[in-house]
């Protein structure tokens, strides 16, 4: 049976320790952070589906949300917002080195689900922004719709160098599928603190303004940015390179977390 290689942040080519150990902490404060959005996903959109109250759904603002009368519509963006919720947990699994090491099983099956989970999600992602209609307004839809047009990119990438066995090819075009299905989870996290600095200047964050368009277009961009500098530091001998990219992923780490923290207090927490 093919084996699904490993997307780890840590495989070949040996990184330096101090770029190895700054993009650890970064994952563990990230993949906290996800894993507080899926619990999310299940304890408000799980409770109220198994509940059989999906009026209730619209307890929390949505673009379109729940609409008595529109199966079609409804189901996409249930099925959406579930397979989103998988490819995210997946996500999470097949970057953990341990769980690579010691049930390489359970590692090809989540490699699967990921695959086909963010696949499903970002067609279902198209349904609900150009025919269901659901666009905050047309600048935020190209982005969330380019971010998903790489989504598709990466993830064929990542499978075709998979089945060809060109590991570190598969590793590079993994990460950068990763990154991006989370690009809903990175706009989340930028949106609140931002909101927040707004807030104390005394200004509103509006959709339409700059600052909200630019986090939407730098929740896809800025990741995958930072990804090619790590692996340009990786591939790097130049110790400066290295000891920069590293100080970046630590100061990256205390601005996820900041942006964990505020969408979980302010966005997750209070519906669930
Ligand atoms: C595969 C990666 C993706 C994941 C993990 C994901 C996940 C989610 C989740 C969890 C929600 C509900 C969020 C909440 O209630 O706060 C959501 C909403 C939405 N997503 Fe995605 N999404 C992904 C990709 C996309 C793409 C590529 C598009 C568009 C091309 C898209 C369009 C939408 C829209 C329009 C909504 C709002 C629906 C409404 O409020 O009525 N998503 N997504």
């Amino acid at each position: 049976m093919h084996r699904m290689p490993s997307p780890t942040l840590s495989s070949s080519p040996a990184p330096a320790p101090a770029l190895r150990r700054a993009a650890t902490t970064w994952f563990v404060v990230a993949s906290l952070g996800q894993w507080a959005f899926v619990l999310f996903i299940l304890g408000f959109y799980g409770r109220h589906v198994l509940s059989g109250d999906l009026g209730g759904l619209n307890a929390k603002p949505h673009i379109t949300g729940y609409v008595p009368g529109d199966a079609l519509g409804n189901l996409q963006w249930l099925g959406h917002v579930f397979l989103g919720g998988a490819a995210t947990f997946a996500g999470i699994v097949q970057l953990l080195p341990a769980v690579r090491r010691r049930w390489p099983a359970i590692h090809r099956w989540t490699g699967r689900v990921f695959l086909i989970a963010a696949l499903v999600a970002t067609f279902s992602g198209f349904y609900l922004t150009w025919i269901r209609g659901s666009q905050l307004n047309l600048a935020s839809a190209v982005s969330t719709s380019l971010n998903g047009l790489l989504i598709l990119v990466f993830c064929v990438l990542a499978w075709r160098s998979a089945r060809l066995r060109d590991i570190p090819r598969h590793r590079q075009h993994a990460l950068r599928a990763y990154l991006l299905v989370n690009g809903v989870w990175f706009l989340r996290i930028g949106i609140v603190p931002a909101g927040a600095v707004m807030n104390a200047l005394g200004h509103r964050l509006d959709y339409d303004s700059a600052v909200f368009l630019g986090i939407s277009y730098l929740s896809w961009i800025a990741p995958l940015a930072c990804l090619e500098l790590y692996l340009a530091a990786e591939r790097s001998p130049r110790v400066g390179l290295q000891r920069g990219v590293a100080l970046l992923f630590h100061l990256l780490a205390i601005l996820t977390a900041i942006g964990v923290a505020g969408a979980a207090m302010f966005m997750w927490w209070p519906v669930l």
